[in-house]
């Protein structure tokens, strides 16, 4: 189950995207394990390989703000798609780096579409820690 307050904050964080060039707009909320929150959205770039992702840019504020101990316990990630958009590759990557356990992914839009999934449904196999520990 979502909780209605972090649809409300990813939905809200869209509208600071900028994305001039997809004109796509994406908003993320991450819930760390204590209950904190962190929002993000998409950022492009005229170089296109400049652009980041608001599941990213949510992990990124996080992290620095936190410091390494961050846990995701949730993830939500809003777009007007329909279905809604799930996060991309690279994301699923990061998400993956700093989620708890049962992370949870749900994906959301404004006309009350979800899709829920755990990180691990998202990416079995998942590259991790444990390939750099041997
Ligand atoms: N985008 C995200 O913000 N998250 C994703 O997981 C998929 C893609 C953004 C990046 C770019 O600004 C736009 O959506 C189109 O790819």
């Amino acid at each position: 189950m979502i909780a209605p307050n972090l649809r409300e904050l990813a939905i809200t964080a869209m509208e600071k995207s900028y994305s001039p060039y997809s004109t796509k707009k994406v908003g993320a909320v991450i819930e760390l394990s204590d209950g904190t929150t962190f929002t993000g959205c998409n950022i492009e770039n005229s170089s296109f390989g400049g652009t980041v992702c608001a599941e990213r840019v949510a992990i990124w504020k996080a992290v620095s703000e936190i410091g390494p101990g961050v846990s995701v316990k949730t993830v939500v990630v809003a777009t007007d798609a329909n279905p809604p958009w799930v996060p991309c590759g690279i994301c699923r990557q990061v998400i993956n780096e700093f989620a708890s356990k049962n992370c949870e992914i749900h994906l959301v839009n404004k006309t009350g579409a979800v899709r829920s999934f755990t990180h691990r449904e998202l990416l079995p196999h998942g590259f991790d820690r444990s390939a750099l520990m041997d």
